[in-house]
């Protein structure tokens, strides 16, 4: 669980980020140590309660993520990594059914971006779902991050599956953990991330300045509906919005692309704006806390139980 010394000399390489992997190496032995994660324990055993496998591997059929498809996996040993949010998969016979169609919001992605020989970073990258997609679309190498543990257990899970492709890691640290001005990626991603930051220029900022020139940053985030199409339209919710505490600030898109040309990035190109779905993210037997359906107003599912303008998502291709 803990060998990340071959990623390390991978990100060493890198002279703009070496001495960030001298922190990282500093810090990585309380990442997964008991002493400091009460909850580590739990994990390795849910991890051991995993079959060994002889096909590891993965594969994408028409957006499925496939694991194990010839191995006996119960689905006892696999609802024990609940909630599943990001998907689905298959793995073994079972038909991992996740809170988000993640694929649906690949599908828009994907044909737009080429990620052929890339070196890609994912902030608020979850169970790495998308890091499987981007090593099948190509990439050298795709790196993610996500502080929050149950999510890199998913990605372990997954691992323990397709054995340990040295081409797709999860670090378990935040953005603020990254280099501030390293240059380094090909791809930066930032999906579903931007709305809890406190201040939304440092981290469209940080994501820029992470990025190589003539790199692209992906942004995915929640915006105001298109009626809210003014360059000063921008909602900052007092208390929760959709039921979450962590929402901060909801721009037009006509905002969000003020604040992208204020930081000098050189090209902007909407790849999809459109609201999310009852499809698109639900409860289901993988998730079985509330989703979407039961953070909107029954009478009126254009807006949030607050009364707020229900979610709509842009996604921007955005050149440094
Ligand atoms: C809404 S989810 C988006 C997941 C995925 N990127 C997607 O688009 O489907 C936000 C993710 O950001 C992670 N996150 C929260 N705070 C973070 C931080 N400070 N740095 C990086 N990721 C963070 C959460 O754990 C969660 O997995």
């Amino acid at each position: 669980m803990d060998d990340y010394e071959q990623w390390f000399e991978r990100l060493e390489r890198v002279p703009t980020l070496s001495q960030w992997v001298g922190d990282l190496r500093s810090q990585h032995r309380h990442w997964f140590s008991e002493d400091v994660r009460s909850d580590l324990v739990k994990w390795k055993n849910t991890l051991s309660q995993l079959p060994e496998v002889k096909d590891l591997g993965f594969s994408v059929d028409e957006g499925l993520l496939k694991f194990a498809p010839h191995e006996f996996v119960t689905e006892e040993a696999l609802k024990a990594f609940h909630p599943w949010r990001k998907g689905p998969f298959q793995i073994g016979e079972h038909y991992v059914n996740t809170e988000w169609r993640s694929d649906w919001k690949w599908e828009r992605v994907a044909e737009n971006v080429n990620l052929k020989g890339k070196r890609i970073l994912d902030i608020g990258c979850g169970n790495g779902y998308y890091l499987w997609r981007m090593l099948d679309a190509g990439a050298e190498w795709a790196l993610g991050i996500d502080p929050y543990l149950p999510y890199v257990m998913q990605f372990k899970c997954m691992q323990h599956f397709a054995g340990r492709d040295d081409r797709a890691e999860i670090l378990p640290i935040g953005v603020e953990a990254l280099p501030r001005d390293a240059k380094s990626f090909d791809v930066v991603f930032s999906m579903g991330v931007l709305y809890h930051q406190k201040s939304p220029l440092e981290h469209l900022a940080h994501c820029r300045d992470l990025t190589e020139k003539g790199g692209e940053v992906i942004l995915d985030t929640i915006v105001l509906p298109p009626h809210f199409s003014e360059v000063t339209d921008c909602l900052v919710p007092e208390g929760r919005y959709a039921k979450m505490k962590n929402v901060n600030f909801l721009p037009s898109v006509e905002m969000l692309k003020s604040w992208l040309r204020k930081l000098r990035f050189t090209s902007v190109e909407i790849l999809d704006y459109s609201k999310t779905t009852l499809e698109e993210q639900r409860a289901t037997d993988w998730m079985v806390f509330e989703s979407l359906p039961d953070f909107l107003d029954p009478e009126d599912i254009d807006k949030t139980l607050e009364g707020y303008p229900a979610p709509w998502r842009v996604v921007l291709k955005v050149t440094v």
